[in-house]
């Protein structure tokens, strides 16, 4: 792209010097000008809908150009947006984006499948700046929580996913404040090439009994070569979580409070469609104040895919107040024992490794820092998974333990791994103690 809109801009200047002819007006003079090009009205006021111009903008800039939305002003998004025909194109956001939250109006008339505010999709696609893309999630998680949801999985009340990607080549998301969505703030499919550097994602209720639900970072279908690097993530549920088929994927250095976890999956929802990750590295990161470190999610029961979730790293992980630094759920998503043994999960799990991991646990769990359980089935295989250079601490004192059901060869010897059944493990459960939270705020690559 850059190649050849410098070499169309070059042409234009040579062109200007030599034959000394007068631009009309309106032909930009420099690449700067170019990329400025494609300003559009900002919202007067909060209700203001700029929907139609933002696409006109998009219309404009596409194929070499830049649609820039300044800092300071406000640009709302009151109709959905198919942005699925991007190519080349460069979007600076310093403003705000906002979406409204007319909610019947979206479940009415939002794209389904996945339900959504907008799509986007294309080739060499750049977003970047100090903008935010705000999905006003406070009055969806409101009417959603009042429904006494997550118990309807009918998802009878629809939420939009914030940030929608389909079908792409070459995503790059530079800077921008993925702020309140809904539901998931992005979900990702059918792309290659995806990269994400010091982007910040928040979901903060201003309701204090009312809690941002299913607030996920990032969700992926069907992806091919991700990096998150610099991610800044505080969110009330997964912090970073790809799912089915994903390959080669790298996270390097991310804040992660009150969160989830780093979780793989969950995967294998689905009887008849497969499910696989492989070649991930999740490493340098900081888990604060949530459930799990690294995670693997996978689906149990008679309704269940196969699959498999092999070669992945969890590495450099410091933790603070979590409840487990590990997590292996082969009987996922409230699948119970009964069930689960019957139906057992088909995804294979392999070569998972959990290196270089410090910090303390919450001590809800006791003494136990991580818990693996894999599938009881003799065709899943469940083998090298490794925990090494564990330093975490329980906070309740006494040795720390892991949990391991089924695993074939151990967990290596770092760490003592009991069965759930065992009177170890019972012990180091009942040990249960309060650790302090973290309040840590410093972007940790910024010592
Ligand atoms: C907080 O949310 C609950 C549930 O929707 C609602 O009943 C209550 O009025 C909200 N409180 C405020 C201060 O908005
Ligand atoms: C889900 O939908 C079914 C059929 O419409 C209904 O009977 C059931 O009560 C719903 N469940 C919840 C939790 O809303
Ligand atoms: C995206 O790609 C997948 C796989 O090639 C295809 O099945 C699907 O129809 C495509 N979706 C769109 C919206 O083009
Ligand atoms: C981290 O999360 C906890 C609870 O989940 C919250 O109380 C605290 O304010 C958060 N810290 C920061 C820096 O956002
Ligand atoms: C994952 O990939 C496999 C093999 O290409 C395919 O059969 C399956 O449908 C994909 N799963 C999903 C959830 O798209
Ligand atoms: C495991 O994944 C990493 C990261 O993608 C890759 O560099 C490495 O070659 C993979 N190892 C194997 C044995 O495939
Ligand atoms: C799981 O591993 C077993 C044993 O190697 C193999 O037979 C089976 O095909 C694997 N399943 C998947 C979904 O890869
Ligand atoms: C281990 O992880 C810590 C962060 O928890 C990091 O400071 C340290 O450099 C890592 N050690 C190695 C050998 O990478």
């Amino acid at each position: 792209m850059r190649f050849s809109l410098l070499s169309a801009t070059g042409l234009i200047s040579a062109v200007a010097s030599v034959l000394a002819v007068e631009l009309p007006p309106g032909v930009p003079r420099s690449l700067e000008e170019f990329r400025g090009k494609h300003p559009i009205r900002s919202s007067e006021h909060v209700e203001d809908d700029i929907s139609a111009e933002f696409l006109d903008g998009i219309k404009e800039a596409n194929n070499g150009g830049l649609l820039h939305l300044p800092k300071g002003e406000l640009f709302v998004i009151g109709k959905p947006l198919d942005l699925t025909f991007l190519n080349d194109i460069e979007i600076r956001l310093d403003g705000e984006i906002r979406f409204t939250d007319d909610v019947p109006f979206w479940q009415a008339s939002g794209y389904k499948h996945p339900f959504q505010v907008g799509k986007w999709g294309g080739n060499d696609i750049r977003i970047y700046g100090e903008g935010v893309l705000n999905g006003q999630g406070q009055r969806w998680w409101e009417e959603f929580s009042d429904l006494g949801i997550p118990a309807d999985n009918n998802y009878t009340y629809a939420r939009p996913i914030l940030f929608y990607v389909q079908n792409s080549t070459n995503v790059n998301i530079e800077g921008i404040h993925f702020k309140d969505s809904p539901i998931w703030h992005q979900l990702i499919e059918w792309t290659t090439g995806i990269h994400y550097r010091d982007v910040i994602c928040t979901a903060h209720s201003t309701n204090a009994s009312v809690h941002p639900a299913n607030s996920d970072f990032f969700d992926s279908q069907n992806i091919w070569d991700l990096t998150v690097e610099r991610a800044w993530v505080d969110v009330g549920d997964d912090c970073f979580s790809p799912k089915s088929n994903a390959t080669n994927v790298h996270v390097n250095q991310m804040y992660c409070n009150g969160s989830h976890g780093q979780s793989i999956g969950s995967l294998g929802e689905h009887v008849g469609v497969g499910s696989y990750v492989e070649d991930v590295v999740i490493e340098n990161v900081w888990m604060l104040n949530g459930q799990h470190g690294g995670r693997i999610k996978v689906w149990a029961g008679p309704t269940a895919g196969h699959g498999y979730v092999k070669n992945v790293t969890f590495r450099n992980f410091w933790n603070a107040n979590n409840e487990y630094v590990g997590f292996l759920d082969s009987c996922y998503w409230k699948i119970d024992a009964e069930t689960c043994l019957e139906h057992p999960s088909r995804m294979n799990i392999s070569d998972i490794v959990f290196e270089n991991f410090s910090g303390y646990t919450s001590g809800k769990n006791g003494r136990v820092i991580a818990r693996f359980t894999c599938s009881s089935s003799p065709d899943a295989v469940c083998e090298n998974i490794q925990m090494r250079n564990i330093a975490v601490e329980p906070p309740c004192g006494g040795p720390a333990i892991a949990i391991c059901d089924g695993i074939s060869g151990g967990l290596g010897d770092d760490v003592p791994c009991y069965p759930s059944d065992s009177e170890e493990a019972k012990a180091a459960l009942a040990d249960k103690c309060e650790g302090p939270r973290s309040d840590y705020t410093g972007k940790p690559w910024e010592p």
